[in-house]
């Protein structure tokens, strides 16, 4: 049987978090260990460029993912990685792409509306490239033309964007492109880790409150601390249940999605701890073991060996991207 291909990224816009991990990269560990899925991911440092980045910080972002993906438990030799700008073809597809997009469609995508929304709707000062963002996604995912695509749960529209251009592509050049499927977790699985003092938003990146998220980087004793100040209820009772309990739900859903149970077992586990305090703890203890394991692998990797992994399989995906692109430029007319 053909092998599926399976393909992830993520943007070096900053420090890799505990949601990062938990809705993607925890997944695509698991993916990797069935062995039988071609798996290609990468860095997005040109996604990266939406938000203002100094040189030395772009450059320091972009290790750093790097290296936490090696940290973590990637292996470069069952699992491809590439950095974004490495490959040029994306570019010329990106364009491509471009003209097969209406701004109407690019203006309805949330994460644009959003950012409209925070500039008190002045659209001027809104980066293009933050309008532009889904196509070049689109073009990351087409140029390895994969079956699935592993991501949190906050990519489903690009994810459903990417889809919609497929067909398109398909349908006006007679293109022969795969309609990639979303590989998300359920919200239970962990594809939507909540922020810990305000379990109603997602844990992000760039959440000017320190406090609502552990960097796989943080220092073991501020992790602990964050996860002990998780804003909960006043039940004193652990279970699931989102919309009465969204603090205690996300500690459980964290819980299990690093321990590698399912939900009910975390559940089963807890039912008659009745301790909020001693809950936590049980939770900090587990998000610090994974965050000490991690970042003593993270310190034992060196540039060097840094770049041997970046350069392991450039050649082969690089023939790989360009071999389907001209198939794209072949069926449009650019090349004949
Ligand atoms: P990025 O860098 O924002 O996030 C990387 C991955 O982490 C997931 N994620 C979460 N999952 C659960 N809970 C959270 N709180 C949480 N926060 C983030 C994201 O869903 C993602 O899977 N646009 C992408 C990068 C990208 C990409 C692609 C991904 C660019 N091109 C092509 C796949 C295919 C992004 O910004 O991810």
């Amino acid at each position: 049987m053909e092998k599926k291909i399976l393909f992830s990224g993520l943007t070096s816009t900053g420090r890799l978090t505990l949601g990062n991990y938990i809705g993607s990269l925890n997944k695509l560990l698991n993916l990797q260990a069935e062995k039988n899925n071609e798996i290609v991911i990468f860095v997005a440092n040109l996604h990266a460029l939406t938000i203002p980045l100094k040189r030395e910080q772009l450059i320091r972002n972009v290790k750093e993912n790097l290296k936490l993906y090696l940290a973590i438990g990637i292996d470069p030799k069952i699992t491809k990685i590439y950095l974004q700008s490495q490959i040029k073809e994306v570019n010329e597809l990106f364009y491509i792409l471009s003209t097969l997009t209406t701004m109407g469609q690019l203006q309805r995508m949330t994460q644009y509306k959003d950012k409209a929304k925070k500039e008190a709707n002045s659209t001027f000062k809104i980066p293009t490239g933050i309008l532009l963002y889904p196509i070049l996604m689109a073009a990351d995912i087409i140029l390895f033309n994969p079956d699935f695509v592993i991501v949190g749960d906050d990519q489903k529209q690009h994810l459903e964007f990417t889809r919609d251009l497929i067909l398109r592509l398909n349908n006006n050049y007679d293109t022969d492109i795969k309609l990639v499927k979303p590989k998300i977790a359920s919200i239970e699985e962990g594809s939507r880790i909540m922020a810990l003092k305000n379990p109603t938003q997602k844990m992000s990146k760039s959440d000017h409150n320190k406090d609502n998220t552990i960097f796989l980087l943080d220092d073991i004793k501020e992790a602990r601390r964050k996860i002990l100040g998780a804003l909960t209820d006043s039940e004193d009772k652990i279970y699931y249940n989102l919309s009465k309990k969204p603090g205690i739900s996300n500690l459980l859903v964290i819980y299990s999605a690093i321990k590698n149970i399912p939900l009910s077992f975390a559940e089963k586990e807890f039912k008659n701890l009745n301790d909020y305090r001693k809950f936590k703890e049980i939770v900090a203890d587990t998000v610090c073991d994974l965050l000490t394991k991690i970042q003593k692998n993270y310190h034992n990797l060196d540039d060097d060996k840094l770049q041997k992994n970046l350069d392991y399989n450039l050649k082969y995906l690089k023939n790989r991207a360009n071999k389907n692109l001209d198939q794209i430029k072949n069926k449009i007319g650019l090349l004949f």
